[in-house]
């Protein structure tokens, strides 16, 4: 069983009228980086270099997964390598997701790790991101990505005093003045991608939150040189959302921990989101290519997407109201403690990547 991918361009096609303003952020004040990306945009013009790639990795990722499945314990009748999901690439698996916006939830300074999950209770996610640069249509590495993400009932490591139900999404919560309202960091993390422009992430599948369709907030900062994880060290180069299939979405919702959420909040749909419409429109995709870890969703799920990243383009702000409705970009500053203990942890997961110097 797979979930088969859906083309970002029929997917345009069927779109019912977006909704007015995911997230209460200003559309009209954002479109300068879109535009601009959207104009410069490259589909198609990496396709070969992209399948190639894909070739390269699938053997990879397919004995990846057989590692993963005995770690998890799950049984291995059908290999992962013998499926058909990583078999064809279509044209537009060509991924080169329009600029987006922030949103209320970014937090500069995340702990570096691949292992986000912290105790969170969800289907766990192998996120495999692969970065490529889009002007040279080669892998990009030594780039920071960062994500963030909702955990199975919609609220934010950071942001856990608001109500992810609520329509006052922005009002009528504590902040502190950094902006956050805690100091937890479940479901973030920042990790630097390999000499093949790769780098995998341990999450959960997202929940969801009021006005929004699933989603996985991702930023990639590339020229990186120091070991210095803050956005103050070099510019994001790529601010994007990464999506999923309805199908796979309503399925996940359908198992607990995300089950019980449907009744005091239904979701909003992908068709509905305006935020997943400019993602995907004009031959984009920033949906994730999913396969199943076992053979039931509550195995775990695999998950991989290339991002285009173009080096030269005008990074995107990271501050002011133009990108992020807040108008700023809390900032946190992770214990030695709560990194060394992250990369036990990832250590634990099986990631070995080299350890930043504290
Ligand atoms: C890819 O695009 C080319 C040119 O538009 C087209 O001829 C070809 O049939 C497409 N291939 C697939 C698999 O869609
Ligand atoms: C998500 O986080 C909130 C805030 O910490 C917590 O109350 C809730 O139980 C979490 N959801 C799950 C499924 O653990
Ligand atoms: C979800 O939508 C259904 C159908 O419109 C409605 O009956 C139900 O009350 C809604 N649930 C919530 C929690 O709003
Ligand atoms: C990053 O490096 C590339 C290649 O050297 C260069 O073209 C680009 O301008 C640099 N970008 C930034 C933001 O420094
Ligand atoms: C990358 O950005 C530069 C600078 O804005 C632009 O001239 C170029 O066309 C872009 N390249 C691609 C492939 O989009």
């Amino acid at each position: 069983m797979h979930f088969p991918i859906l083309s970002g361009i029929a997917l345009a096609s069927v779109l019912a009228p977006a909704i007015a303003h995911p997230e209460l952020v200003d559309h009209s004040k954002v479109p300068r980086h879109e535009v601009h990306h959207l104009n410069s945009r490259s589909t198609g013009a990496c396709k070969v270099q992209i399948e190639a790639r894909r070739q390269a990795t699938a053997a990879k990722r397919g004995a990846k997964a057989r590692t993963r499945r005995e770690a998890r314990g799950v049984s291995d009748s059908h290999a992962l390598s013998d499926r058909s999901i990583y078999e064809t690439i279509p044209n537009r698996t060509c991924i080169l997701a329009p600029e987006t916006v922030w949103g209320p939830y970014g937090i500069d300074n995340e702990l570096h790790r691949h292992d986000v999950r912290e105790s969170q209770s969800g289907i766990n996610l192998y996120l495999d991101i692969g970065l490529i640069d889009v002007e040279t249509c080669e892998p990009l590495p030594d780039a920071w990505l960062t994500i963030w993400a909702c955990n199975a009932t919609g609220s934010y490591s950071g942001f856990t005093g608001i109500d992810p139900d609520t329509s006052d999404l922005l009002s009528g919560f504590e902040k502190r003045t950094d902006g956050t309202t805690d100091d937890k960091t479940f479901l973030r993390g920042i990790s630097k991608t390999d000499s093949e422009g790769m780098t995998e992430f341990l999450t959960i599948f997202p929940g969801y939150y009021i006005s929004r369709t699933t989603h996985i907030h991702v930023t990639v900062q590339t020229n990186v040189t120091g070991k210095d994880t803050s956005y103050n060290q070099a510019s994001v180069q790529h601010l994007g959302q990464l999506f999923f299939e309805e199908e796979l979405i309503n399925s996940v919702y359908q198992l607990q921990p995300y089950k019980d959420h449907l009744s005091t909040l239904n979701r909003t749909t992908n068709a509905e989101d305006s935020l997943y419409s400019t993602a995907n429109s004009d031959g984009y995709s920033a949906v994730v290519s999913t396969a199943l870890l076992g053979h039931v969703i509550a195995d775990g799920l695999v998950g991989s997407i290339t991002i285009g990243v173009n080096r030269s383009a005008t990074p995107a702000e990271t501050t002011g109201g133009s990108v992020n409705v807040v108008g700023y970009l809390p900032t946190a500053s992770p214990t030695a403690g709560a990194q060394a203990a992250a990369y036990v942890i990832d250590a634990e997961e099986g990631y070995f990547e080299k350890r930043r110097k504290l």
